[in-house]
């Protein structure tokens, strides 16, 4: 496994130090409000795990998991639900939480679901951005680290369903995306 992968992008102390700061910000801002806390699978289930370990007021927690049509590896921007919302979202303050945003695509279209399920508010924590890549526009409220456009894995990121489980954030080799 180490063959397939290059640098280390992002390591195991600086996402902690991070995730932490992530989640004491988020309960310095909720503080008082109604939070629900919503992972989409399947990128975003380590950094869920560890960022909500992190928040210090009561919330709820569900999950999502969405995918957008055809094999490419790309966003095509047509998101369809696989796994929906246990609870409802009414008058709730909503935060996404994702573990990347890259075109955008697949966040729009959540923002665009939830907020008109009525919420009280939907907000969006992701532990990495890749501006770079960006099709459309999209706000980020909480971000961990804003990386460059190379393919990244680990913490729950995959290629192929591989590497998620990783504890650190490594570029994949080329070689191994390419074949
Ligand atoms: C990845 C990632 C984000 C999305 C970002 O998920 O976890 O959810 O793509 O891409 P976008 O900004 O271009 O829409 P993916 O669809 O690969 O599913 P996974 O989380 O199960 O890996
Ligand atoms: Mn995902
Ligand atoms: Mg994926």
């Amino acid at each position: 496994m180490q063959q397939d992968l290059n640098k280390c992008l992002v390591g195991a102390n600086e996402i902690k130090a991070k995730v932490k700061e992530l989640g004491e910000q988020i309960s310095k801002d909720y503080a008082g409000k109604d939070l629900l806390v919503i992972g989409i699978l399947n990128g975003a289930v380590i950094f869920m795990a560890d960022l909500i370990r992190e928040i210090t007021i009561p919330i709820n927690i569900d999950f999502m998991a969405v995918s957008s049509y055809g094999a490419t590896t790309e966003s095509s921007g047509v998101v369809r639900i696989l796994k929906d919302l246990d609870q409802s979202v009414e008058n709730k303050h909503v935060l996404i939480v994702e573990d990347i945003i890259d075109s955008g695509l697949t966040l729009k279209y959540l923002v665009e679901i939830l907020k008109s399920r009525g919420p009280a508010s939907v907000k969006v924590c992701t532990l990495l951005d890749k501006p770079d890549r960006r099709k459309t526009e999209v706000h980020v409220d909480y971000n961990g680290f804003v990386i460059p456009d190379e393919f990244v894995v680990g913490y729950g990121l995959d290629y192929d369903e591989k590497y998620r489980h990783l504890q650190e954030i490594y570029v994949l080799k080329e070689e191994i995306y390419h074949s």
